[in-house]
């Protein structure tokens, strides 16, 4: 079978780090010149990516692959469920703050853009924490019983 969802989790998972990198790349402007509709776009990009990873990933861990009984023994996969939740709830603040610049056509303070640029590259963190454990995960390191 064509791996359709293999490649779409790829795809994914790959807008959900541009995002993030496009997200970075607007907060480097000067505060008074920062697009806010153009980061709230992305950020709803980012979201939604993260919303079909999610289903995608669930779909394929429990239908396709190795199947649940693999995976809800794998500490990798485990540990990599636990980032993703982690790097959703970061995601939260910077999001808040994008949608009420966005609605109040107001200018963010240089202090929350500097706490939103470290909480993304926190997040970008995580998703390098998160892919060496996708990769365990696949090669069966990490097994529990
Ligand atoms: C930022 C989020 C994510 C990234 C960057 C990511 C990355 C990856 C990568 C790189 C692989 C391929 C591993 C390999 O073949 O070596 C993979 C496989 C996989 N991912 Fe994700 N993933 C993410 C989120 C998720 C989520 C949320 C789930 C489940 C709820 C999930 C479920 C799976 C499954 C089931 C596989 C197949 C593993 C196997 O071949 O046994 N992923 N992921």
């Amino acid at each position: 079978m064509f791996p359709t969802f293999a490649a779409l989790h790829f795809l994914l998972a790959f807008a959900l780090v541009a995002c993030l990198s496009a997200e970075l790349a607007l907060l480097k402007a000067p505060a008074e010149r920062i697009s806010y509709t153009a980061l709230a776009k992305i950020d709803a990009t980012y979201g939604a990516s993260a919303g079909l990873l999610i289903a995608v990933g669930l779909y394929r861990a429990i239908y396709l692959e190795k199947g649940w009984a693999y995976y809800s023994h794998s500490l990798p996969f485990l540990i990599k469920l636990t980032l993703f939740a982690a790097i959703a709830l970061l995601s939260i603040y910077p999001t808040i703050q994008f949608i009420g610049a966005r609605r109040g056509d107001k200018i963010m303070e240089q202090r929350t853009i500097a706490n939103i640029q470290k909480i993304i590259h926190i997040e970008l963190m995580l998703v390098v924490v998160l892919i060496v454990c996708a990769s365990l995960a696949a090669k069966g390191v990490g097994f529990v019983t």
